[in-house]
């Protein structure tokens, strides 16, 4: 299937403010008259909706590789049947989350083995890239604040979990930085919504 919209991707370690920017996004294009998908991840369709559920609320032990498997079962199913026919269909699609959430999360979070996480996002995305990934940058005692008390399953982590996160961002910045820009998420969200935009456009 030949490729012909845009894909772009916004990740950040929860409490970023990456949710607000890419509705901002959504609403800026809809208004200069662009074909949008906003989208996120996990959680897109029906079954990802359940699967989604299971990683937010199961309440017994979910093993870190039975959690991979879970959030790459939730991507496969989105890229099939929504990301890859809003992409032919020429659409800008706007993906809260992808496949840079695994290595974050399960690689540098979870510790897991990256050359395998790789691997196995290339398998469950037949491949698929952003051509845009942006990362909003925030200091781990400030997106804790913004969660508040109510935590899910993955939020109620402890700071070293998200501070390997947040630098998980960093290095996957460092290594593809053609693909991959950092936004410090701590400026007023008309700021950053400003610097988004101008990422976009030069696209
Ligand atoms: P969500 O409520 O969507 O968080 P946010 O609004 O911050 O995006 O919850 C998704 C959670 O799942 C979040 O803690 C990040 C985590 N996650 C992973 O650990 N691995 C993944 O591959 C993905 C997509 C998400």
């Amino acid at each position: 299937m030949r490729k012909e919209g845009v894909f772009i991707t916004f990740e950040g370690a929860d409490g970023s403010g990456k949710t607000t920017q890419i509705s901002l996004l959504d609403e800026y294009l809809c208004g200069k008259k662009r074909k949008t998908l906003l989208t996120r991840e996990p959680g897109a369709g029906m079954l990802g909706a359940r699967i989604r559920e299971l990683l937010l609320n199961y309440e017994g032990h979910i093993s870190p590789n039975c959690e991979s498997f879970l959030f790459l079962a939730d991507r496969a199913q989105h890229v099939d049947n929504m990301i890859k026919p809003a992409l032919a269909d020429g659409k800008i699609v706007l993906c809260d989350r992808y496949v840079d959430s695994t290595i974050a999360y399960q690689g540098y979070g979870r510790q897991l083995d990256l050359d395998r996480i790789l691997f196995l996002n290339n398998l469950a995305t037949s491949n698929l890239k952003p051509d845009l990934t942006i990362v909003f940058d925030v200091d781990v005692e400030t997106a804790f604040s913004r969660i508040g008390n109510v935590k899910d399953r993955m939020e109620s982590e402890g700071k070293e979990f998200f501070n390997r996160v947040r630098n998980g961002y960093l290095e996957i910045a460092k290594q593809e930085p053609d693909r991959v820009k950092v936004l410090a998420s701590s400026d007023s969200i008309e700021v950053v919504h400003k610097r988004v935009v101008a990422l976009v456009e030069s696209l």
